[in-house]
């Protein structure tokens, strides 16, 4: 693997939000923070996972990444290039370069429009193309997601859930994207159709060489898909390092809540969808207010402590603290 393709560098987004500021008696707009710091890199051909309970701001990223939100600020490079999302040039490169697969495959696509409409939007360049190079480009794309070519005079609602997120992957792919971000792309689908939909991504990715930032609460999907992995809490990555290391031995102790929990869910034959963590922390360590192993520096907010490839925001990495702690590696 060579140099990063793409580079997210302290990302932070806000939203303005309504609330109540205390002292003035009614309702006002405020700040609500998402993300906070969020740093990670790719490279060509590597699938990232960013793993993350419901609301730590996983799709929040993912629209980030493709332009759908544009912060003022540049914290995104592409090929080394950094991105301004107010420049057209700069965002025509993001849509040249990143597509999208979302959750919800229905209202991703428009119910009024065929699919090969559909497929036909993620050309870029279309002013360039004879309708004859089009159409063999729509069909090729289709061969390649494994859509029966009997389904491309068809509308959305006349498929199947399995069959819209192929049409959504055909339609990213047919632009000749480099990188795939996949927001939750199976969690809508029943268990047996999830897994040919992942068997596709896995072999799309080694044919065509593309790199996918894989987005779920799924940790077993992570496991399987992913070779580098990012936890995500409350809008900040707590822990990153490669997915075998992390399962085998994770350093933060959300990671290893988060993994000790999918254990209990998965012999049980009920599904939780309780969180496992609690409100985060204002002051110090965010996750003061869940963590078991919390001790006196928490009260001050860590950085990020590295080690191999991976890194831990966490006190209880830092040189004396892993020694004290009697953790590590
Ligand atoms: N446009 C917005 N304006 C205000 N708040 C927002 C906006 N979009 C998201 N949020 C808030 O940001 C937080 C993160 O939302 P996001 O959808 O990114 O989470 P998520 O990790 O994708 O969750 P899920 O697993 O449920 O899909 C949530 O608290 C959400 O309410
Ligand atoms: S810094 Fe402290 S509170 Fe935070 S995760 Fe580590 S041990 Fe727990
Ligand atoms: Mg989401």
């Amino acid at each position: 693997m060579t140099e990063p393709i793409l580079e997210v560098e302290n990302l932070t987004i806000q939203f303005r939000v309504k609330g109540k500021v205390i002292g003035h008696g009614g309702s006002r707009r405020k700040w609500k923070r998402v993300l906070n710091g969020v740093t990670f890199s790719i490279k060509e051909g590597e699938t990232f996972g960013i793993v993350g309970e419901t609301g730590s701001g996983k799709t929040t990223l993912a629209r980030t990444l493709v332009g759908i939100y544009r912060p003022k600020e540049s914290y995104v490079k592409l090929y080394g290039r950094r991105i301004d999302y107010t420049k057209k040039e700069d965002l025509l490169l993001l849509r040249k370069t990143i597509g999208i697969v979302f959750q919800d495959p229905v209202g991703s696509l428009n119910p009024r429009v065929t699919v090969s409409d559909i497929i036909s939007e993620g050309i870029i360049a279309k002013g360039k193309m004879s309708d004859e190079q089009r159409k063999e480009k729509i069909v090729e794309a289709a061969n390649l997601v494994e859509l029966p070519a009997s389904k491309l005079d068809s509308y959305p609602p006349e498929l199947s859930g399995g069959e819209k997120q192929r049409v959504s992957l055909a339609r990213t792919l047919i632009g000749g994207k480099k990188i795939l971000v996949l927001d939750e792309p199976t969690s809508s689908l029943d268990v047996s159709i999830q897994a040919q939909i992942l068997n596709l991504l896995t072999r799309l990715k080694r044919e065509l060489s593309i790199s996918y930032i894989f987005i779920t609460h799924d940790l077993n999907v992570i496991k399987y898909m992913t070779d580098r992995v990012a936890v995500l809490y409350y809008g900040e990555i707590l822990e990153q390092g490669s997915t075998e290391e992390i399962f085998e031995n994770p350093r933060h102790p959300y990671t290893s809540d988060l993994i000790e929990a999918n254990i209990s869910f998965s012999s049980s034959s009920e599904f939780s969808e309780e969180k496992v963590s609690g409100e985060p922390s204002g002051e110090g360590c965010i996750y003061k207010n869940s963590c078991s192993k919390r001790f006196s520096a928490c009260e001050k907010t860590p950085p990020y402590f590295s080690y191999g490839k991976g890194a831990v925001k966490c006190w209880l990495y830092d040189y004396m603290g892993e020694r004290k702690a009697g953790i590590g590696r």
